[in-house]
């Protein structure tokens, strides 16, 4: 057990110690300034955290107004997959360059046909059809695409998603049917509205206002204040100060960039799930590598090192599209390895030299893993020396 986990015992045991044991108890603990911690007790703290919901929709700028002071950033962070993470079913590319899917399971044809603007869903036993319009689409569709729609006011995710490494249909990651099941089971799995807050709060900004479901003026897609929080107060403040109005010490937004290491991933891992959200839900085997943080905190480079230097900012720019060029990697390697093996490990650079090569650290020591409900690679961000034939390493 790593030191630095056991603080999140301490503080679990903080949390209960208040509701069952009192104050007296809690003098003697220890106080634990840095950990890696679970989602749900970032959220538990005051103060902006990614996936919170704001108080009000008038707290939010939009991103028109962040690109009117911040142009680059804005124009460029357009680009990203993040923001494309969600759209209506009907925007969807994917769909739009497919337009008659189907697949088919035992004696079950499923089918997505996209025509004027509408997708329409359908599973057919060939006796009964069942029919419903996809309102939806979550995932850019690099990896694949997932449905959701509505019917008297509850939803449903369709059990058939597009998986571009199928270039067709397949069912949706974890929800495989095994044996003979009725009709509606075979075509949609009811999602209660707990669990489509969370989706759309990972998926967009804005889904959340108070403890209501904004469905109506949610943003699709993660947008400047999913990760920075809501901006209207920073606009204004930020217009006086540009008019030499004030001379502003606060600028009243969430700046990323001066959390710690371990709060800095838990911050990406609001999202992407932090090292305990991973350990907590039991994930194991290849896809665990859809939790990067679990995986990367997992490995030597890290957990010698807890440092600024391996964490999810370091090797990825959230405002850009994802960097699919190895060699761009190798400058964050190098911070820490040395790059001649003459060259011994100091307390500045920590880490020994390659003897088998000096770039693209990462095509050999960060691979692919293919995730066979994906039917995808996602990258292994569990640093290691790989050996051939090797079980997946938990
Ligand atoms: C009127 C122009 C203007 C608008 C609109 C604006 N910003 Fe800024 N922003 C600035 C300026 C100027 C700074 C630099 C402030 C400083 O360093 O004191 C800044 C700084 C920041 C910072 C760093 C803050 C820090 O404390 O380090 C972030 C993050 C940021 N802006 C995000 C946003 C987002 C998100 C939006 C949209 C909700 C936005 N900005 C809208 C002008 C603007
Ligand atoms: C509000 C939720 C949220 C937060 C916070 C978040 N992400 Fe993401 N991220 C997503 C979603 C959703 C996707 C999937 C996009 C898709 O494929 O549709 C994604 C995709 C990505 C990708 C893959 C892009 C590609 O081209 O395949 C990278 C890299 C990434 N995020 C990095 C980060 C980093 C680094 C941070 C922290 C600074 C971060 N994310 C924080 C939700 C989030
Ligand atoms: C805790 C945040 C979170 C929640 C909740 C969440 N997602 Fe995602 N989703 C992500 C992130 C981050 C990615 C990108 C990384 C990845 O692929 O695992 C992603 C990727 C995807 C993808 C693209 C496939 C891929 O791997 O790129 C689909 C489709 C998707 N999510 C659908 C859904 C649906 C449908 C729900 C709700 C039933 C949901 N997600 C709930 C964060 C979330
Ligand atoms: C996926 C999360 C994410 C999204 C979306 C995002 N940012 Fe950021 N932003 C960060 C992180 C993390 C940092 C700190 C590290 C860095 O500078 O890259 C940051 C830093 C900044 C800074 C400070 C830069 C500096 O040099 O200190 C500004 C300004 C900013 N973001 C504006 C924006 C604007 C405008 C948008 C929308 C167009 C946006 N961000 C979208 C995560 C995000
Ligand atoms: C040491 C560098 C490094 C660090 C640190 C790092 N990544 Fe990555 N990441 C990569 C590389 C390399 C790729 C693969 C790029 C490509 O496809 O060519 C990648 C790919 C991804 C992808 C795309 C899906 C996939 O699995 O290929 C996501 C999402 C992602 N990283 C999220 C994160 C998050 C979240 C963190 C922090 C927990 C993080 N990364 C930390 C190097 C890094
Ligand atoms: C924050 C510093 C840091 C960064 C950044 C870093 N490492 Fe490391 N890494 C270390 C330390 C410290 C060790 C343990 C000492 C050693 O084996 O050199 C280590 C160990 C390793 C090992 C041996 C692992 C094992 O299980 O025996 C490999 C391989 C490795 N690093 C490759 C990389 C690659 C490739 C990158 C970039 C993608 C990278 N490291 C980035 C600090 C770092
Ligand atoms: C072509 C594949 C390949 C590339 C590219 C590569 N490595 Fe390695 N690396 C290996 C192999 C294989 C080993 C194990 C060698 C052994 O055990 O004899 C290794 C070992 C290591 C070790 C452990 C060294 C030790 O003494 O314990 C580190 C650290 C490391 N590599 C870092 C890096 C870094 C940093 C880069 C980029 C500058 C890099 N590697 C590029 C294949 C590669």
């Amino acid at each position: 057990m790593h030191p630095k986990r056991d603080c999140y015992h301490r503080r679990s045991m903080f949390r209960w110690g208040i509701r069952v044991l009192g104050w007296a108890i809690l003098a003697g603990l220890p106080v634990c300034a840095a950990a890696q911690l679970a989602t749900s007790d970032h959220l538990g703290d005051p103060g902006f955290w990614p996936t919170r919901p704001a108080q009000s929709r008038t707290e939010y700028a939009g991103d028109s107004s962040c690109g009117s002071c911040h142009a680059s950033i804005a124009a460029s962070s357009q680009q990203t997959q993040m923001a494309h993470a969600l759209m209506p079913a009907s925007a969807s590319e994917a769909l739009q360059t497919h337009p008659n899917l189907s697949f088919q399971y035992q004696g079950d044809r499923y089918q997505i046909q996209t025509k004027d603007g509408t997708v329409s869903y359908s599973v057919s036993d060939g006796g009964h059809t069942l029919q419903a319009q996809l309102l939806w689409a979550f995932g850019v569709g690099r990896v694949g695409q997932t449905y959701l729609y509505q019917r008297s006011g509850q939803f449903f995710e369709a059990r058939a998603s597009y998986f571009p490494g199928l270039q067709g249909l397949g069912f949706t990651p974890g929800r495989d049917l095994g044996g003979t099941v009725r009709l509606d089971e075979a075509m949609e799995r009811p999602v209660g509205m707990p669990e489509v807050v969370r989706c759309f709060s990972c998926h967009a900004t804005e889904a959340m206002i108070g403890s209501t479901f904004n469905e109506a003026n949610l943003v699709p897609g993660v947008h400047c204040e999913a990760c920075h929080g809501p901006g209207v107060r920073h606009a204004a403040a930020m217009q006086r100060l540009l008019a030499g109005k004030t001379s502003s010490e606060k600028t009243y937004i969430f700046n990323p960039a001066t959390l710690a290491p371990d709060d800095s991933i838990d911050f990406c891992g609001a999202c992407h799930a932090t090292w305990w959200d991973a350990k907590l839900s039991g994930t194991h085997g290849p896809a665990s590598t859809r939790a990067p943080a679990y995986r990367l905190e997992s490995s030597q480079c890290w957990i010698r090192t807890h440092d600024a230097r391996l964490t999810c900012i370091t090797c990825h720019d959230p405002h850009v599209p994802l960097q699919t060029n190895p060699q761009a990697y190798d400058v964050q390697c190098l911070r820490c390895h040395a790059i001649t093996a003459a060259a011994k490990p100091t307390t500045q650079r920590p880490g020994h030299a390659c003897p088998v090569s000096t770039s693209r650290c990462t095509t050999c020591h960060m691979p692919k893993v293919y995730v066979p409900e994906m039917h995808s690679d996602f990258t292994d961000h569990r640093i290691r020396i790989v050996k051939t034939g090797e079980p997946f390493p938990e």
